[in-house]
């Protein structure tokens, strides 16, 4: 009898970079206040990479940590694939193969996906396609973002908005659905496209904003429970619900009309910013480091951005 294979969250881990940049610090270069940030998005504060950080450099460091996490080589991943928005390059090589070379791997598959900020919840349902297909046994998944070289430092309704960082995690298997990816939904709409996008005469991120905030409440608190629904999950059950984080009130209205206790939503929005793909596994790795993750906590996530694109996923994390 063949035992099934399910993917499985092995590790997960994140980078930083150094540079912390408060409101006040933007209220020196664009016509914002720290008042009004904080009020509509809960942002307080952001960390920027130096000009000679790229996105691979932030990948590359959650990357080693997250290798290290799950007890493997870096000789032992069999693909690499990073979700960004703000690649080392425009449009090749892409940053999944500079990261692989900087771990010291090569001649394994590497690749960057783009669906924007829902880029980590892609990326799960990427490797796990792959690993319950038999195909591969480790797959390295990086969110990289340096949102702050796409970003027009004199638009007030962008610039305030995002940070840098990178999160990485190491997808494995196991014969466990208890320790299992239980599943990952994914989905787009390109009729949305033009709502968030960076247009071909520009580098930068252009948003409306308000209308993407509607969409997402929406969205999200749908996708949500119909993901708990199909695996007859409730909401109860849950151990941690970690949203992409891009802004509290989006966050605190889809868990109120999910139901989700507050107390199990973990937030990281104040003291990041939106680190688009990023995002997801920072704060994953945010409650690994405070020592409140444990091996079997069930986790459930949604993520939300450009394209439009979104997703959610269900998971016991499976780290140790
Ligand atoms: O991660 C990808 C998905 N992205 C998102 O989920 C972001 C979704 N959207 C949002 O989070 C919110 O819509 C924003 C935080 C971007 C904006 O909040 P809002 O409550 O929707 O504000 P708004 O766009 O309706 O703007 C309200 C006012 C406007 O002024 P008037 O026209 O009312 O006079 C804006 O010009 O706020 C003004 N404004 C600002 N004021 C100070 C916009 N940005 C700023 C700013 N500082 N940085």
């Amino acid at each position: 009898m063949n035992t099934k294979i399910y993917a499985s969250l092995k590790s997960i881990a994140s980078f930083v970079p150094n540079r912390n940049v408060s409101n006040k610090d933007l209220e020196k270069i664009v016509d914002t206040s720290d008042d009004w940030i904080t009020k509509r998005t809960g942002i307080e504060g952001r960390y920027f990479a130096e000009d000679n950080q790229k996105s691979s450099d932030l990948g590359f460091e959650a990357a080693k940590i997250a290798i290290h996490r799950a007890n493997i080589k870096a000789t032992d991943v069999d693909m690499i694939i990073c979700a960004t928005l703000s690649p080392d390059y425009l449009a090749m090589p892409s940053t999944a193969t500079i990261i692989s070379y900087k771990l010291g791997i090569e001649n394994k598959p590497a690749f960057d996906i783009s669906s924007a900020c829902s880029g980590f919840i892609y990326l799960l349902s990427i490797a796990k396609a792959y690993i319950e297909s038999g195909m591969y046994d480790n797959i390295l998944i990086i969110g990289a973002e340096k949102t702050s070289s796409v970003l027009d430092f004199r638009d007030r309704n962008t610039c305030v908005l995002f940070g840098d960082g990178a999160g990485a995690a190491v997808i494995g298997k196991t014969n466990e659905i208890k320790k299992a990816i239980v599943d990952v939904h994914i989905s787009a709409n390109g009729k949305y496209a033009n709502l968030l996008m960076t247009p071909m005469d520009s580098p930068f991120i252009k948003m409306k904003g308000n209308e993407v905030f509607k969409l997402a409440v929406k969205t999200l608190a749908n996708d949500v429970e119909e993901i708990l629904k199909k695996n007859n999950i409730k909401p109860k059950d849950i151990d941690f619900f970690i949203p992409h984080q891009a802004n509290l009130r989006i966050i605190n209205a889809v868990g109120n009309m999910v139901d989700i206790d507050s107390s199990k939503i973990v937030l990281t929005v104040q003291k990041y910013g939106n680190t688009s793909a990023a995002s997801i596994p920072m704060a994953i790795d945010e409650i690994y480091r405070e020592r409140k993750l444990k091996n079997g906590d069930l986790l459930l996530l949604d993520a939300f951005g450009g394209g439009l694109t979104w997703g959610s996923s269900l998971l016991y994390f499976n780290g140790s």
